[in-house]
């Protein structure tokens, strides 16, 4: 507490030097709360909070989780810093229930909660006045968007319920009464009570050991770390752990724990491999919780502890360029962290080329190469997607007003970000670009980013007034302009070179050989299917079927490669496994592409639509059902959360 009270102080120092004008404090070794970007780039607007005037420094949670109502209910404990004379704070607010808020002491301060954003949820201000901290008492709606409520017969070990969050983007607020906003950077800390025979883990250190009383035992958490608040995440469950090396282990259900165990084997090694690229490791551990399938995301980098879902579990690690992933935003995301929404390609564009850098490192060039390929793949398909080569949203730095940052979820923000940086390394060099790359994260650590102090920093340090490169780049463009710039830097056009003739031999009759499909590793597979065209004949989709087992295959993302070709040819034998797939599992880069197309085909794909979805919905997380329920599949469900108060 003494200790938290320095270092906030210190930070109010930092706020008013940088502020008034003089020269920020040297860094010191303990990370300080880096202060609020200012400028109309910085503007958060999917923020109602004003943290150029009052701003949160500190979260203290203090919450017991209630399955049966399906709220976490308690206080949260806000150290607030406010310019002199301003004397309200602002905060987000989406569905939550207040009691009250009052000061440390216990007196009550007004409050107001403002008109309802069907995207962002409410403004909460507080009348603080001089109060440097105050207390919300509150519970968090039964339909919270950042939560997910399981049934035991939801999850993999049938016995005891489950709860997960899910922060990313703008979801924390329907349960975490803070400013919601990734440039808003907060330490955070957390006492969460859960029926005694549950476990409950978080994004942070752990700090001191569970407290049991009859039936309860809480579970404390502490990040000293300023983070992003949509990086604050809980999970509670019937959970297991297993190291995996000296710093890195697992948790996930008790029958999960094996096959979790061996598809991570590797993940030590990659951290030993990020460290080497991007400098050392910031975040102490580095575990992962394998999550229920319902999890809507493949992967999600909370610090600490990444979660995962099922779905990357193939018997053969061959999917886990995904952890490459998620343990890369702990330098490009959870360091250096984009400050808005609209700069979301400096988290995912970085981090999808700093995987290509993890995976060649741990796995070797060829097999990077392929995914540099496919990348290239998913980023021309994300051009048609979004309008082609004109298409306001294939610009990486994007336009979202209006619109949920959900909608700059685009392989433009992750591929042509990563096309972006690659590009820039071939033009100047592996060495260059990696000195320079390693000088970003350590300038930038825990600190907000935004487009314009990434290309500031490139001229920097990288283009240091040689004209000719500055040319070569075109930076501006690459930002500012939808399509891709000519000067991208190819993928290796040989890289895939026997799959793709295969592909050209397909076209005229011919399948793989049994020895050949068997030999390609997952991204063959995948290339191979990706590159057929959309619309099969039936009858050769059941030839491929037939020969490698694809409907029910195994590896999740071969699977949903040839269920995405299924629909489209409108191949009936496929439909008992596709719909087994959508409902054995709930992440929604697999379940919403299929469901949308099958709703969009009237005739043939609509009733099967109706019929899954009406299944499927209890098993999807709020960020996908939100989606999907405006397919119109199944009567409105409820809105009360968006419309009460
Ligand atoms: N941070 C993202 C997930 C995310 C982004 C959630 C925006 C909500 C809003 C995570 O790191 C991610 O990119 N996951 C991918 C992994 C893949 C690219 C390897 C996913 O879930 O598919
Ligand atoms: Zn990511």
């Amino acid at each position: 507490m003494q200790f938290r009270l320095i270092i906030t102080s210190a930070a109010a120092l930092l706020l008013a030097a940088c502020q008034s004008g003089d020269a920020p404090a040297p860094k010191a070794a303990a990370p300080m709360i880096a202060p609020i970007l200012s400028g109309a780039d910085a503007v958060d607007i999917h923020s109602y909070a004003k943290p150029l005037d009052a701003r949160v420094t500190h979260v203290a949670l203090d919450l017991a989780v209630d399955f049966a109502a399906k709220r976490v209910a308690g206080t949260a404990t806000l150290d607030l810093q406010a310019k002199p004379g301003v004397k309200s704070i602002t905060l987000d607010d989406k569905g939550l229930e207040i009691a009250a808020i009052t000061t440390a002491d216990g007196n009550p301060l007004p409050y107001t909660v403002g008109a309802v954003d069907p995207i962002l949820g409410a403004p909460l201000t507080v009348e603080m006045g001089d109060a440097k901290q105050i207390v919300i008492r509150y519970t968090s709606a039964p339909d919270a968007g950042a939560l997910q409520w399981l049934t035991p017969e939801q999850t993999a070990g049938k016995k005891s319920p489950y709860l997960l969050s899910q922060g990313q983007a703008i979801e924390n607020r329907s349960w975490i009464p803070t400013q919601d906003s990734p440039g808003v950077r907060q330490t955070w800390e957390a006492k969460i009570t859960v029926p005694a025979a549950l476990t409950a883990v978080m994004s942070a250190p752990k700090a001191g050991e569970p407290v049991t009383k009859s039936d309860t035992r809480t579970f404390s958490y502490k990040m000293d770390k300023p983070v992003a608040p949509y990086l604050i995440a809980i999970a509670v469950g019937d959970l297991a752990f297993r190291e995996l090396g000296p710093r890195t282990g697992v948790w996930t259900e008790p029958a999960m724990l094996d096959k979790a165990a061996a598809e991570l084997a590797d993940t030590e090694k990659m951290v030993a491999a990020a460290e080497r690229l991007f400098g050392p490791y910031q975040w102490g551990r580095y575990d992962m919780l394998v999550l229920p399938p319902s999890f809507p995301f493949g992967g999600m980098e909370n610090p600490t502890l990444t979660f995962l879902t099922p779905t990357f579990i193939a018997g053969d690690k061959s999917l886990t360029s995904l952890i490459a992933h998620e343990l890369a935003h702990s330098w490009s995301g959870n360091l250096a962290t984009n400050a808005t929404w609209a700069d979301f390609w400096l988290n995912e564009g970085m981090t999808t080329y700093a995987t290509t850098r993890i995976v060649e490192a741990v796995y070797g060039p060829k097999v990077a190469a392929q995914q540099v390929a496919l990348g290239h793949d998913a980023m021309n398909a994300a051009i048609t997607d979004n309008g082609g080569a004109a298409g306001p949203d294939t610009r990486l730095h994007i336009d979202l007003k209006g619109r949920s940052p959900d909608d700059g979820l685009t392989d433009i923000a992750y591929e042509k970000g990563a096309a972006f940086l690659r590009t820039i390394e071939i033009a100047v060099g592996r060495e260059r670009f990696d000195a320079w790359l390693k000088g970003w994260f350590s300038g930038h650590m825990f600190e907000p980013v935004t487009t314009a102090i990434f290309l500031a920093d490139i001229r920097e340090h990288l283009i240091k007034n040689d004209a000719a490169l500055e040319t070569k780049l075109a930076l501006d463009t690459w930002v500012n302009d939808p399509g891709i710039p000519a000067s991208i830097a190819p993928a290796d056009a040989q890289a895939f070179a026997e799959v793709d003739s295969a592909v050209t031999a397909f076209k005229t009759g011919a399948l793989p050989s049994t020895p050949v499909w068997q030999r390609w590793t997952t991204d063959e597979k995948l290339r191979f299917l990706t590159k057929l065209d959309k619309k099969q004949p039936s009858a050769r989709l059941a030839a491929l079927d037939q020969a490698y087992g694809l409907a029910n295959a195994g590896n999740n993302e071969v699977r949903f490669a040839f269920l995405t070709l299924a629909v489209a040819a409108r191949h009936d034998p496929a439909v008992p496994a596709l719909e087994q797939f959508l409902l054995v599992q709930g992440r929604r880069k697999f379940v919403r592409p299929l469901i949308t197309a099958l709703a969009a085909d009237a005739e043939w794909g609509r009733p099967i639509a109706k019929r899954v979805y009406a299944k499927a919905r209890p098993l999807y997380h709020p960020v996908t059902t939100r989606d999907l329920d405006k397919l119109g599949l199944i009567a409105a469900p409820s809105q009360k959360a968006l419309t009460a108060k």
